[in-house]
């Protein structure tokens, strides 16, 4: 589904719900001149189609299209067409994610508080049809759905929407009754989380090398821009609690044990869906395949990301979301750590693995468990 001008985006002859009334307007594009665009409706909202109509309409025009002011009724109807493979629903609601991303990462365009709020509107019906298809996924099943979905070139984009996924998996998990409202909350956290980079240089932002130490502090401004520019507009969204958004937007980088940026938040502290998103944030930096560094196989990022439990993540809901994993075997191979300030939101060429150091303990206490981790342990001695 790729954007068009006129504010009109193209649709495939397939993911049209056949024989019942559909709640948009159909449209082809009849200019012979292919540089040139002119909608013609063929079939008006509320409309049945039948199988046979669009084959005489496949015959003669490559797409279809529908106006981007009835998107989301689109995206709706969508859901209900039982003939539709998840997977191709799910490229369609990343696509929509992609276009209202794309209007919120317009650096030319002045925000005003009427455009944000209803930018900020799409998403939320975005995230909502995104819950509808994966809600009873677990995070496995969701890493092979996001296997599938196509790449954007602007590494946030794919990252947001990645991670909005797998905050709606673990948040599906760590409340197994949660109204629908509030796992969309999750979702749309996981979305607008790295909103602020619309205040940083994208040479900055895409630059999948190590950073300098400057270029860092820049980069770890925002978690402040994107809560200042949901404050400064005050953004409303009906049925969202925006109070919780602004925290997961301005807390995600916190760390569990309190050194985390920009308010050394520790534990409790920091709001829940702000532990859930800095778990989804840290899965998906090393395990979605992009063309920048090798990607870990699951039981590895996994193994990694155990190693940063206590520190970054919160214990319990790191727990869950490894229950999430299944058929997980740790083959205990792995013996590597990311370090405290290793950053999930930036792209990287290379992931800046360490080997943890053993700590060494007095003797007596707690040696097997040592033993068990690295080997032989030095005793102090005298
Ligand atoms: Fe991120
Ligand atoms: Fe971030």
């Amino acid at each position: 589904m790729a954007k068009m001008g006129n504010n009109f985006f193209s649709i495939s002859f397939d993911l049209i719900a056949i024989d019942c009334a559909i709640p948009y307007d159909l449209y082809v594009n009849s200019s012979a001149n292919e540089n040139k665009e002119k909608y013609v409706r063929i079939f008006p909202v509320n409309d049945s189609v039948t199988s046979e109509e669009l084959k005489v309409f496949k015959k003669k025009y490559f797409q279809l299209y529908v106006h981007e002011s009835q998107r989301e009724q689109y995206l709706k109807s969508l859901l209900h067409c039982s003939n539709v493979p998840d997977s191709k629903k799910s490229e369609i609601i990343k696509d929509s994610a992609i276009h209202y991303l794309d209007k919120l990462f317009d650096k030319d365009k002045v925000f005003t508080t009427e455009i944000l709020s209803e930018t900020l509107q799409g998403c939320k019906t975005t995230v909502e049809s995104m819950v509808d298809v994966i809600k009873d996924y677990d995070v496995s099943k969701l890493q092979s759905l996001i296997a599938t979905l196509s790449f954007h070139d602007f590494y946030t984009y794919d990252h947001s929407i990645n991670v909005s996924m797998y905050c709606i998996a673990l948040y599906s998990a760590a409340r197994p009754n949660a109204p629908k409202e509030e796992i969309v909350l999750a979702g749309l956290g996981g979305l607008l989380h790295d909103i602020g980079k619309v205040k940083i240089s994208t040479d900055i932002i895409n630059n999948p090398d190590k950073l300098t130490e400057e270029e860092f502090d820049v980069i770890k401004k925002h978690p402040d821009y994107g809560y200042n520019l949901l404050v400064e507009n005050s953004c409303s969204c009906e049925g969202v609690d925006f109070e919780v958004i602004k925290r997961i937007v301005h807390e995600h980088h916190e760390n569990f044990n309190g050194t985390g940026y920009p308010s050394k938040l520790a534990g409790v502290d920091i709001h829940l869906l702000a532990r859930v998103t800095a778990i989804a944030d840290f899965f998906d930096a090393i395990t979605t395949k992009r063309s920048y560094h090798d990607v870990l196989p699951t039981e590895d990022a996994i193994a990694v990301m155990s190693k940063s439990v206590g520190k970054k993540l919160d214990p319990e809901l790191f727990e869950i979301f490894t229950t999430s994993v299944k058929q997980l075997v740790l083959t205990g191979k792995i013996n590597k750590e990311l370090p405290e300030d290793f950053d999930p939101c930036q792209p990287q060429n290379v992931l800046p693995f360490r080997i943890p150091k053993p700590s060494f303990k007095v003797e007596g206490f707690g040696d097997k468990e040592k033993e068990r981790a690295f080997g032989k342990i030095k005793k102090k001695v005298g």
